[in-house]
C-alpha cells in the first residue's frame, strides 16, 4: 500500500516492547512513523530505541521548548494516530477529555475525519473494570477504533482478556484502516453456537465462542462498512459499532436470517455461526415420550434423544437475500483432519452452499484467543490463503469482500 504518515503514541505498559516491533514493521513497509511516548512509556523503552527505529525525534513533553505546538502539528501531519500500547490510565484519561499531556492534547486536537486507533494492553481486571468498559464505549461512540485485545497470560501472570494484540495484527489493523474501503459494504455476520432445547432447562449445544465472528464484525465496521452481527446470546459480543441481534436456537437463527436478509439489501454474508446440524424431535424417558423444549424431564432414567437433521442454513442465504448477487463466506470446522480430508470437506461445502469463499479451521489448532489459524479457500480456484490469526483473517476478508460483492447500496 502507499506510504502514510503515522503518529504512534506509546504509554506505560510492559507491552511497549511489542509496539516497538510493530513500529519497526510499519517503517519497513514504507510508512513514516513519528512517536510520542508518555513519561511512563519511557520507563519501559528508551527514546534511543524509538529514534533508532523511526529516524525521528521522540516527543514526550507537551511543554518542551521549541516543540510547544507539536500536538497540533503532529495531528496535521499524521494520516492516522495509533495509541499502542494504551494503558488503562490513558484510556480513561482520553475518555474524560483531559489534555495535560501530549497523548491527551493530541487526541483533543485530532481532526476527527482521520482515523484514531487504540490498542489497549492491561491486566484483565483493569480491562474488565466498569471505568475502563465505560471509557471504551465512550471512545467508540466518538469514532475511536479499537484493536481487539488478546486473551491469555498477561505480564502480571493473570490469565484473561487484556493482552496487547500481536505486532502483525497491529500492522494489519493500521493498514486496513488507512486503506479506506473503495466501497462501503453492508455485511451480515453470524457468530456463536446455536442451543437446541432438550426440555425447558437443558440444551444441546457446541463449543463455539463467537470470537471469530465478533472480530470480523469489529474489523469490518472499523474499516467503515455497515455491519449487522447476528450472534448467539452466549457468544462474545462485538465491541465496535456493529448493530447486534441475538439468537438462541437453530429456529431463532433461521427466522432471523429470513427476516433480515429479506428486509435489507446486504452485499455479503459472513456465516460464521456454528449451527447445530441436529435438533431434537422427541425424548423418551422413564416410560414417557416428550416433545422438546418444555417442562423439566424426570431424571429417574437415562433419556433417549431422537434427533432430526436440520437443513443447512448456509445453502439458502443467497435465495433468501434481497440481493441475488450476495457474496457468501461459509465456514468449515474440522477436528484433527488431515489435509485431504479437510480439502474434501471444503469442496463439499462449496458444492452445496455455492459460497464464494470458505474459511477452514481445525479445532485441534485453537490455542488461546487469537491464535486460531485458518485457511481461506476460493471457489474460483485461486490458491488458498493462510491466516495465522483471527485479525489477519478479518483483514483478508475485508479486502476480498470489496472485490466479491456486487455494487453496493450504501453511500460511502
Ligand atoms: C511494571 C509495570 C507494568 C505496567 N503495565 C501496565 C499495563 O500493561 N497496562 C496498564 O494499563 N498499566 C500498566 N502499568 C501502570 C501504568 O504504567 C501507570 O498507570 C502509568 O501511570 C501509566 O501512565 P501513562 O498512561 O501516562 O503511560 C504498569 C506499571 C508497572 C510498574
Amino acid at each position: 500500500m502507499s506510504r502514510s504518515n503515522i503518529a504512534f503514541v506509546l504509554t506505560g505498559s510492559v507491552a511497549a516492547y511489542k509496539a516497538c516491533e510493530a513500529i519497526s514493521r510499519l517503517v519497513q513497509r514504507g510508512h513514516q512513523v513519528r512517536t510520542v511516548a508518555s513519561a511512563s512509556a519511557l520507563r519501559f523503552v528508551g527514546a534511543a530505541t524509538l529514534e533508532g527505529l523511526t529516524g525521528e525525534r521522540v516527543l514526550s513533553d507537551l511543554f518542551e521548548p521549541g516543540s510547544a505546538l507539536e500536538h497540533i502539528n503532529l495531528g496535521r501531519w499524521a494520516d492516522l494516530v495509533v495509541v499502542c500500547p494504551a494503558t488503562a490510565n490513558t484510556l480513561n484519561r482520553l475518555s474524560a477529555g483531559l489534555a495535560d499531556d501530549l497523548a491527551g492534547a493530541l487526541f483533543l486536537a485530532h481532526d476527527r475525519k482521520k482515523p484514531f486507533l487504540v490498542a489497549p494492553a492491561m491486566n484483565p481486571n483493569m480491562w474488565a473494570h466498569p471505568a475502563t468498559r465505560a471509557s471504551v464505549a465512550r471512545l467508540t461512540d466518538w469514532g475511536v477504533r479499537f484493536i481487539a485485545v488478546g486473551r491469555g497470560r498477561t505480564a502480571c501472570g493473570e490469565v484473561g482478556d487484556g493482552r496487547l494484540a500481536e505486532p502483525g495484527a497491529i500492522v494489519a489493523e493500521v493498514e486496513a484502516t488507512l486503506s479506506r474501503p473503495a466501497r462501503r459494504l453492508r455485511v451480515l455476520v453470524t457468530s456463536g453456537g446455536t442451543s437446541e432445547p432438550v426440555d425447558g432447562v437443558r440444551v444441546l449445544s457446541n463449543t463455539s465462542t463467537g470470537r471469530t465472528g465478533a472480530r470480523i464484525a469489529d474489523h469490518l465496521s472499523q474499516a467503515g462498512h455497515e455491519v449487522v452481527l447476528l450472534r448467539s446470546a452466549s457468544s462474545i459480543p462485538a465491541e465496535g459499532p456493529a448493530r447486534q441481534e441475538t439468537f438462541v436456537s437453530f429456529s431463532d437463527l433461521d427466522q432471523a436470517l429470513g427476516r433480515v436478509l429479506g428486509a435489507e439489501r446486504f452485499d455479503a454474508v459472513v456465516h460464521g455461526a456454528a449451527v447445530s446440524d441436529f435438533g431434537i424431535a422427541q425424548i423418551e424417558v422413564a416410560g414417557g415420550v416428550y416433545a422438546p423444549g418444555t417442562g423439566k424431564l424426570p431424571s429417574t432414567g437415562a433419556p433417549a434423544l431422537h434427533l432430526k437433521l436440520h437443513p443447512k442454513l448456509v445453502d439458502g442465504l443467497r435465495a433468501r437475500s434481497a440481493n441475488p448477487g450476495l457474496a457468501v463466506v461459509a465456514f468449515k470446522l474440522t477436528r484433527g483432519a488431515g489435509s485431504d480430508e479437510a480439502r474434501a470437506a471444503v469442496e463439499d461445502l462449496f458444492g452445496h452452499s455455492g459460497a464464494d469463499l470458505v474459511v477452514h479451521n481445525d479445532l485441534s489448532e485453537r490455542s488461546g484467543s487469537e491464535a486460531f489459524p485458518s485457511t481461506l479457500h476460493f471457489r474460483d480456484g485461486r490458491p488458498s490463503l493462510a491466516c495465522p490469526t483471527r485479525t489477519e483473517l478479518a483483514s483478508e476478508l475485508e479486502r476480498l469482500l470489496v472485490e466479491f460483492a456486487a455494487p453496493s447500496s450504501v453511500p460511502t
